[in-house]
C-alpha cells in the first residue's frame, strides 16, 4: 500500500523541489496534496508530468494523509505541527522549529539513519540546516576513521536558502545595476547583487548569528556531541548551491590520500579532486544533482592532524528537499508509515 502525502509550502523554493524529487525517486505516493497559503489557492505546481492545484493549508484535513513534508518556515511549522501529529500523520519538517527538541530526531540518512526510529515518540522528524547537512555528509566517513575534534567552516550560501523572495531580490538588484535603478532591499539588510553579506539569520548575544549557532549545535546532535565547530556564514550572489570551506582537526593522523580514498566510497559523496586548474566543483555545477561534492582535500599544516577541503551541494536538494524525501523513504523502509 502506498502513502498519502501532503507538501506544506508547495509553492516555495524547497516545496517545489520536494514534489519534483518525490516523483523522480518514485516515492510510492497513493495521493499527493499541494498545500500553501490562501494567496495560492488554485495555483498549479508540477509533480512530474502532472500538475497539482494548491489548496489552503488552513482548511486542510490532515487526517487524509500519512505524511507531511513541510517547508513553509518555522512559524507555520509551529502552528501546524501539533495539528498534523494530532491527526495521526508524521511530519518531516524542514524548518528550524523543532530541530533542537531533545525528543525530536534530527536526521541525515547517510549519517544517523537509526535516529529515525525515535519518530514514534513525537511523530516529527526535523530536517537539518542546509549547510549542516552537506558538511556532516562529508565529515562522517572521516570522523569514523580518525575522530574529528574541531571544525572551522566558512560558508558561501546561495540566496535560494532564504526562499523565493530572496532569489527575486538578487535578480531585481542585478538587472537594476544595468539600468541604474536604485537598489531596493527587502529580504537582505545589505545589497546582495555584486556583493557578499557576512550575516545569515539573526545576531545572537556575543555576536554569533543563529545560522552559525545552528551549524555548531546541529553537528553535535547529528554526528558527535564532542565535536566543536565554529562557523562564519556568508550569503553570496549565487542562486542555487552552497559552498563550505572546512578546516578539520582530527584526533589521529589522516593523510589526504586516505581521506580521498574514503570519501570516494562514502554514501552520498562525490569526490572530484583533480590537481588541475578546473579539477573541483563549483555551485553552478551541482545544481539539480543529489550528491555532496568534495574537492581540494589537502593538509592543514597549522594544526597537528588537520585537513582542509571544499564541500558543495545543491542546497534545495541535498540541503533540504532530497534529505526530507530520503527521511520519508527511511520511515517507509522501517515501517513507521502506514
Ligand atoms: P505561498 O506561496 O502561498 O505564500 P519560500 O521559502 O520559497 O519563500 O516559500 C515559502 C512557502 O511557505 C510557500 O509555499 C508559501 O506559500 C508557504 N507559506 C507561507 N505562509 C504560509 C501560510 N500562512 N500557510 C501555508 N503556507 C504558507
Amino acid at each position: 500500500m502506498g502513502v498519502r502525502v501532503a507538501v506544506l509550502g508547495a509553492t516555495g523554493a524547497v516545496g517545489k523541489e520536494m514534489l519534483t524529487i518525490l516523483e523522480e525517486r518514485n516515492f510510492p505516493a497513493d495521493a499527493i496534496h499541494a498545500l500553501a497559503s490562501r494567496r495560492s489557492i488554485g495555483r498549479q505546481v508540477s509533480y512530474g508530468d502532472r500538475t497539482l492545484k494548491c489548496v489552503d493549508a488552513a482548511g486542510f484535513d490532515f487526517s487524509q494523509v500519512d505524511l507531511v513534508l513541510a517547508s513553509a518556515g518555522g512559524d507555520i511549522s509551529r502552528e501546524y505541527g501539533p495539528k498534523i501529529t494530532a491527526s495521526g500523520a508524521i511530519l518531516v519538517d524542514n524548518s528550524s522549529a523543532f530541530r533542537m527538541e531533545p525528543d525530536i530526531p534530527l536526521v541525515v540518512p547517510e549519517v544517523n539513519p537509526d535516529a529515525v526510529d525515535g519518530v514514534s515518540k513525537a511523530r516529527i522528524i526535523a530536517n537539518p540546516n542546509c549547510s549542516t547537512i552537506q558538511t556532516v555528509v562529508a565529515l562522517k566517513p572521516l570522523h569514523d576513521l580518525a575522530g574529528i575534534t574541531r571544525v572551522s567552516v566558512s560558508t558561501y550560501q546561495s540566496v535560494s536558502g532564504a526562499g523565493t523572495g530572496a532569489m527575486d531580490e538578487l535578480w531585481r538588484q542585478t538587472k537594476g545595476r544595468f539600468v541604474n535603478d536604485p537598489v531596493e532591499k527587502n529580504e537582505f539588510s545589505k545589497q546582495i547583487a555584486f556583493n557578499v553579506i557576512p550575516r545569515i539569520g539573526d545576531l545572537m548575544p556575543g555576536g554569533t548569528t543563529n545560522e552559525e549557532w545552528k551549524m555548531a549545535v546541529e553537528t553535535k546532535k547529528i554526528l558527535d556531541p564532542d565535536i566543536r565547530l565554529i562557523a562564519t556564514c556568508v550569503r553570496v550572489p549565487v542562486f542555487v548551491g552552497h559552498g563550505v570551506a572546512a578546516h578539520v582537526e582530527f584526533a589521529k593522523e589522516i593523510s589526504p590520500k586516505l581521506a580521498r580514498d574514503t570519501l570516494r566510497d562514502a554514501p552520498g559523496v562525490m569526490l572530484v579532486d583533480n590537481r588541475e586548474d578546473d579539477g573541483f566543483v563549483t555551485p553552478v555545477e551541482c545544481v539539480g544533482e543529489f550528491a555532496v561534492f568534495v574537492s581540494r582535500v589537502r593538509v592543514d599544516p597549522t594544526v597537528e592532524h588537520g585537513l582542509a577541503m571544499w564541500i558543495v551541494s545543491d542546497n534545495l536538494r541535498k540541503g533540504a528537499a532530497l534529505n526530507a524525501v530520503q527521511i520519508a523513504e527511511l520511515l517507509l523502509e522501517r515501517n513507521h508509515l502506514g
